[in-house]
């Protein structure tokens, strides 16, 4: 799977595009940086000490957390934003990728991949799991091995500095992220910059509640958990060359799928 997505790889030191790739990891011909695969989890932040990690990534790195995430914390945590169940939600996003002629697919922020391996089952090409959490990519690699998903390579980086060349996916997938991130529009610059001119992107977010009883309020400002705010979430993507094709808005859960647009 690495001798696959090679030719779209590039260095986030650098940015040389030179990389080898054997049975340890990937290496860049232009830095020298080694970036290891250890448990079949490829790392590009092994000697990088230099991301922000928010209190609230920090409560879910958590091994207690990691491993309750998908069967009660993000179910529980989605039913209470939207009143639905977090099957539906799944369905949605795997209906919206579907629409599209997908090959190879990024999943931005995959936590344990309860998107990625529903997306790879359906995907005609490679599904590239791609996380800032190692206690997540080790547990997502654990259930791709325990679901005998076949097409699923996991990463370990961060959306600010994708290792990836220009237009490297015709598909993006990002849920439950964006809003978490410490600077979402660099992450969108990211996805702009890495998703096909002609490519598709998926997500799932949060809209700030209109009445929380200062609970929104709380959560922005002691553990970073953010909203957007729809009108604003709209432009920013549009600023991003992205086109929202349909959307589903639940309560405070808000859902779209978008083409890139050329300039
Ligand atoms: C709430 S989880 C969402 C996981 C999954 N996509 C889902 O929908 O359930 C948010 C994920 O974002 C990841 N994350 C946070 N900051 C990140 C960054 N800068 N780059 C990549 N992933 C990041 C966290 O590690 C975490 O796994
Ligand atoms: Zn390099």
């Amino acid at each position: 799977m690495l001798g696959e997505i090679l030719p779209y790889l590039r260095c986030p030191g650098c940015t040389g595009t030179d990389l080898r790739a054997g049975a340890a990891g990937v290496s860049c011909k232009s830095c020298g940086a080694q970036y290891p695969l250890q448990g079949g989890v490829l790392d590009w932040l092994a000697t990088d000490r230099s991301e922000v990690i928010t209190p609230f990534q920090r409560v879910m790195q958590t091994p207690v957390v990691v491993s309750i995430y998908e069967r009660l914390w993000r179910r529980l945590g989605y039913f209470i934003a939207s009143s639905r169940q977090f099957e539906k939600e799944v369905q949605t996003i795997v209906g919206f990728q579907q629409q599209c002629e997908t090959g190879r697919l990024l999943d931005l922020a995959c936590g344990t991949g309860v998107f990625t391996r529903p997306l790879a089952r359906k995907a005609r090409g490679l599904v590239v799991g791609f996380d800032l959490s190692r206690p997540m990519l080790r547990h997502a690699q654990r259930l791709i091995e325990r679901d005998g998903v076949k097409n699923v390579l996991l990463m370990r980086g961060t959306a600010f500095r994708l290792p990836f060349i220009a237009g490297a996916f015709p598909a993006i997938n990002c849920c439950g992220a964006l809003h978490l991130f410490d600077r979402p529009e660099l992450a969108l610059r990211e996805i702009d910059r890495v998703l096909d001119r002609s490519g598709h992107l998926s997500v799932q977010t949060t809209i700030r509640p209109a009445h929380s009883g200062g609970a929104a309020y709380f959560l922005e400002r002691f553990i970073r958990f953010g909203f957007f705010d729809e009108t604003g979430l709209r432009e920013q993507v549009r600023l991003h060359r992205l086109k929202i094709l349909e959307s589903e808005r639940h309560r405070i859960s808000f859902s779209f799928l978008a083409r890139h647009i050329s300039p």
